[in-house]
C-alpha cells in the first residue's frame, strides 16, 4: 500500500469542490419526543420563542433551540399529541393581543377570554417578550403613585415607573397590598394589570370579585395561570401581561401599573419546565440563568422619556418567602433586581398590625423624588419617631425604669404605629394621609388613649370633610403645606379635639 499525501489531498480538494452549499429551511418537523407539557422536535432553524403548530390546533413556544432538534412547550392540552406527529412552523414569535379590548378582561397568557364576555376584539399585538428600553430612552422617576396605604405612601413612596417589590411569607397580606394599590387607582389615570401565577383558582376569582365590586375592573386586565395548569403557561403569564402593559405605554402614553402574584412560584414553574426541558440545575435546582428569567421581566418596567412621548409602567413583583428568609435563591435575585422592597413580616400581621410592614426593613430607592412636597413635610418626622420607638421598645421590655422623654417617645411610636393600621379595601387619598399624620406627628394623639386613636382618625376625616373641605383641597391641588395651610390644620384639629376628648370622656365613665 502506497498512497501518497499529494492523491489525498487531490481527492480531498475535488470533493470539497464539488460540495453545494445550500441553505435550506424546513418548515416541518417530527415530535420525537413528547411528555409533562414539553416536546422534542425535530426541525431546524426556528426562531428563539417562535411559536409551532402542533396537531389539533395546539400551540407550542420555541425555547431550547439546538442543532438538529427544538425543545418545546406546548401552550394547551397536549394529552393527544404523540411521536411522529407532524409540527409547523408559523414564523410567528409567541405575541398577545392588546388594545383597550383587553380593559375589564380575565384572560389566560396566550390572550384566550376566561370571563366569559366573548371574544376580544382587537387587531393589535405585541411580542410577549420584547427587550427593555434603553437608558435614553427612559427619564428619571418623578411623579407619584399613590397606593392609598398611609404606611406605603407615606415612607416607602412608589414612583411611576419604579419597581418596588413586596415580600412576605403566605398569608401575610402581600396579594391585599397590590390589590387595594389598583382599587386606588381609581381616577388617577393609570391603567392596572393583575397578573396572577400558580395562585387557586378561588382566591383569584375573590380577587376579581373584589375588582368588580369597587369599580377597578373598568380600568384593570386579569391574566390567570392558575397552579392547576401546565407549567409552560405560569411561565408565559408575567411576560403576557407585560406585553399588554406595555402596549398602553409605548402606544398611548398612558401610566400603567402591572402586579405580579407571584414571582415564586413563577421561578417554580420555570424550574419544572427547564428540568423537563433538560437544561442543567444550578444552584438550588434552578437553572443557571434564573436570574436572567426575573431582570428582563422587570427591566421592562420603565418611564419614557419626552422625545418617546412619555407613559410609564411600573411593576409590583411579589415575592412569597418561606419562613421570612428573604436570604433564599429568588428573593435576593428579586431584590437586587427591584428599586427596594416593602417587607411584610408575620410577627407584626399576628399581632394585629396590619398591613404588616416591617418599616426598617423596607425600603423605597427611587420614589422619594416622586412624593409630593406636603407628604414631604409630614412623613421625615414619622419615619424618625418610629425608628426610635422601635429601638427604644426593645428595651422596654424588660421593664427598665425609663426616664420622662423616652416614655414619650414610647408612647408615641404606641400611637403611631396604631396610625398606620389600615383596612384592607380602603385605600385613602393623600390629602387625607397628610392631615391624620400631621396630627399624629404634632403631639395631637399623645394624650389619648391608644385604643382610641382609630377612632379619633375616623371622626376626625369626617370632621375635616364636611367642615374643612376647602383645606383637603388645597392639600391636593397644591402638593405642599403652607404656612397659613397649617395654620388651618392647627385649627381644625384643636376644635375637633375639644369634643372628641369630651365624648371619650364621658363614654369611660
Ligand atoms: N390590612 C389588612 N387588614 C386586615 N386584614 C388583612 C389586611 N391585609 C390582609 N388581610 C387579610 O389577611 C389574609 C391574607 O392576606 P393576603 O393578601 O391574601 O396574603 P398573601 O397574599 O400574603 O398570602 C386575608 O384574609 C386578608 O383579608
Ligand atoms: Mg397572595
Amino acid at each position: 500500500m502506497d498512497i501518497k499525501l499529494e492523491e489525498i489531498t487531490r481527492f480531498l480538494m475535488q470533493q470539497i469542490e464539488s460540495l453545494e452549499l445550500k441553505a435550506e429551511v424546513a418548515n416541518k418537523g417530527v415530535v420525537t419526543f413528547v411528555g409533562d407539557g414539553i416536546a422534542r422536535v425535530q426541525l431546524k432553524k426556528v426562531m428563539a420563542g417562535e411559536l409551532l403548530e402542533f396537531p389539533g390546533e395546539v400551540f407550542g413556544m420555541a425555547l431550547n433551540l439546538e442543532e438538529n432538534s427544538v425543545g418545546a412547550v406546548i401552550l394547551g392540552p397536549y394529552e393527544h399529541i404523540k411521536e411522529g406527529d407532524e409540527v409547523k412552523r408559523t414564523f410567528r414569535i409567541m405575541e398577545v393581543p392588546v388594545g383597550d379590548a383587553l380593559k375589564g378582561r380575565v384572560i389566560n397568557p396566550v390572550g384566550q377570554p376566561l370571563d366569559g364576555k366573548g371574544p376580544i376584539q382587537t387587531d393589535k399585538f405585541r411580542p410577549a417578550e420584547s427587550p427593555a428600553p434603553g437608558v435614553v430612552q427612559r427619564q428619571p422617576v418623578n411623579t407619584p403613585l399613590q397606593t392609598g396605604i398611609k404606611a406605603i405612601d407615606a415612607m416607602l413612596p412608589i414612583g411611576r415607573g419604579q419597581r418596588e417589590l413586596i415580600i412576605g411569607d403566605r398569608q401575610i397580606g402581600k396579594t391585599a397590598i397590590a390589590v387595594d394599590t389598583i382599587i386606588n387607582q381609581k381616577d388617577q389615570d393609570v391603567i392596572c394589570i393583575y397578573v396572577a401565577i400558580g395562585q387557586k383558582a378561588s382566591t383569584v376569582a375573590g380577587v376579581i370579585q373584589k375588582l368588580e365590586e369597587t369599580g377597578a375592573m373598568e380600568y384593570t386586565t386579569v391574566v390567570v395561570a392558575n397552579a392547576g395548569e401546565p407549567a409552560p403557561l405560569l411561565y408565559l403569564a408575567p411576560y403576557a401581561g407585560c406585553a399588554i402593559g406595555e402596549y398602553f405605554m409605548y402606544e398611548q402614553h398612558r401610566d400603567v401599573l402591572i402586579v405580579y402574584d407571584d414571582l415564586s412560584k413563577h421561578a417554580v414553574a420555570y424550574r419544572e419546565l427547564s428540568l423537563l426541558l433538560r437544561r442543567p440545575p444550578g444552584r438550588e435546582a434552578y437553572p443557571g440563568d434564573i436570574f436572567y428569567l426575573h431582570s428582563r421581566l422587570l427591566e421592562r418596567a420603565a418611564r419614557l422619556s419626552e422625545e418617546l412621548g412619555g407613559g410609564s409602567l411600573t411593576a409590583l413583583p411579589i415575592i412569597e418567602t418561606q419562613a421570612g428568609d428573604v436570604a433564599a435563591y429568588i428573593p435576593t435575585n428579586v431584590i437586587s433586581i427591584t428599586d427596594g422592597q416593602i417587607y411584610l413580616e408575620a410577627d407584626l400581621f399576628y399581632a394585629g398590625q396590619r398591613p404588616a410592614i416591617n418599616v426598617g426593613l423596607s425600603v423605597s430607592r427611587v420614589g422619594g423624588a416622586a412624593q409630593i412636597k406636603a407628604m414631604k413635610q409630614v412623613a421625615g418626622h414619622l419615619r424618625l419617631d418610629l425608628a426610635q420607638y422601635q429601638e427604644l421598645a426593645a428595651f422596654a421590655q424588660f421593664g427598665t425604669e425609663l426616664d420622662k422623654a423616652t416614655q414619650e417617645r414610647i408612647s408615641r411610636g404606641e400611637r403611631l404605629m396604631e396610625l398606620l393600621k389600615q383596612p384592607q379595601y380602603q385605600p385613602m387619598p393623600v390629602e387625607e394621609q397628610i392631615a391624620v399624620i400631621y396630627a399624629g406627628v404634632n403631639n395631637y394623639l399623645d394624650d389619648l388613649p391608644v385604643e382610641k386613636v382609630r377612632l379619633f382618625e375616623q371622626e376626625y376625616l369626617q370632621f375635616l370633610r364636611s367642615n374643612y373641605a376647602f383645606l383637603l383641597n388645597d392639600i391636593r391641588e397644591k402638593k405642599t403645606l403652607d404656612e397659613e395651610m397649617e395654620k388651618h390644620l392647627q385649627k381644625s384639629l384643636a376644635e375637633f379635639k375639644e369634643n372628641f376628648v369630651v365624648s371619650v370622656d364621658e363614654a369611660a365613665c
